[in-house]
């Protein structure tokens, strides 16, 4: 059997293109398991996986669940908002606590930059990232590009416009290493203040014209506006970015082509995206969401068996 080349999913920058495939492989086949009248598999019946969450979730945890269940495991999760955390515990002692009776796997969101990293050293479990800070969201990145081969067939050769909060988004930077991995081309696409400057390294385009953004683009992944994370100002007013940055049936049909439109979510409608788009025809954000819970089981189920 094929063998992921990492024992943790901590990000995308740590995998290859080859444990990328072997993702999207695993994941056509439960794909196929979810569609069918009875929807789960005895993969990981001996496997306990407890669901840690330090940061608000809606997508991410219940499909997280839901894959764990699909596949017969053994389900814990934890929140930090009504637990000892609140009391002063601290991140080792609480996964400590609850490795303690016996879990396998963690599954953790952190709004702290390495807090899964941090833990891999401290810990024998293995480790999934479920969003660290403003990082990583590595299932999130390849959910995405799973969705992009899906529509379009393949990801290599596509061009990828990624559009909105770059500067405090992991969904971005997971994504940029993500579709290079697989070879499509990336651009991101927003105001100067919410580009991180390091991001020309990393070999993306830098667009700051949303139009032209959108002509260039085969697909438009559109993020939204972190407002939680920002400390300062760095646009006068919601009114103005979704002015010059809001996505709407207007601009997409001066387009003399067809684009696939994207969103992680939440969305914040009316802001980064508007409802015309994102419930239109070109919009695959709820199939995003449907194939996220056969990536998270193809992660899950492939991590449990490395040796
Ligand atoms: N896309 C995503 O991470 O959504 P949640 O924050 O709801 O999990």
């Amino acid at each position: 059997m094929q063998q992921l080349s990492t024992r943790h999913l901590l990000g995308i920058k740590d995998i290859t293109a080859e444990d990328i495939q072997l993702i999207f492989e695993t994941a056509d086949n439960f794909k196929e398991v979810l569609n069918r009248p009875i929807k789960k598999v005895p993969s990981l019946r001996d496997i306990t996986i407890a669901n840690i969450f330090f940061e608000n979730s809606t997508r991410t945890k219940l499909s997280f669940e839901l894959a764990e269940k699909r596949l017969s495991a053994d389900v814990v999760n934890f929140s930090s908002s009504n637990s000892s955390v609140k009391k002063g515990e601290t991140l080792v002692d609480t996964v400590n606590n609850i490795l303690s009776m016996k879990v396998d796997m963690v599954v953790m969101r952190h709004s702290s930059v390495g807090a899964p990293h941090y833990l891999s050293r401290k810990i024998q479990a293995n480790i999934v990232n479920a969003g660290d800070g403003t990082h990583e969201h590595p299932t999130q990145a390849l959910l995405d590009a799973f969705s992009i081969r899906e529509k379009l067939g393949d990801v290599a050769g596509k061009k990828v416009a990624i559009i909105g909060d770059i500067l405090h988004s992991r969904v971005a930077l997971s994504n940029i290493f993500a579709l290079q991995k697989l070879g499509a081309e990336v651009m991101v696409c927003g105001p100067i203040t919410l580009i991180p400057k390091y991001i020309t390294s990393l070999g993306v385009r830098v667009e700051h014209d949303v139009r032209k953004a959108l002509a260039w683009c085969d697909v438009a992944n559109i993020l939204r506006i972190q407002l939680e994370r920002q400390q300062i100002k760095y646009f006068p007013s919601l009114r103005e970015y979704s002015l010059y940055y809001g996505i709407n049936k207007k601009l997409l049909s001066q387009l003399d082509k067809e684009i696939v439109i994207m969103h992680p979510g939440p969305i914040n409608r009316g802001v980064e995206l508007n409802s015309d788009v994102a419930d239109g025809p070109h919009s695959i954000i709820l199939n995003q969401v449907e194939n996220g819970v056969a990536i998270r089981m193809a992660v899950l189920y492939l991590l449990a068996s490395v040796k």
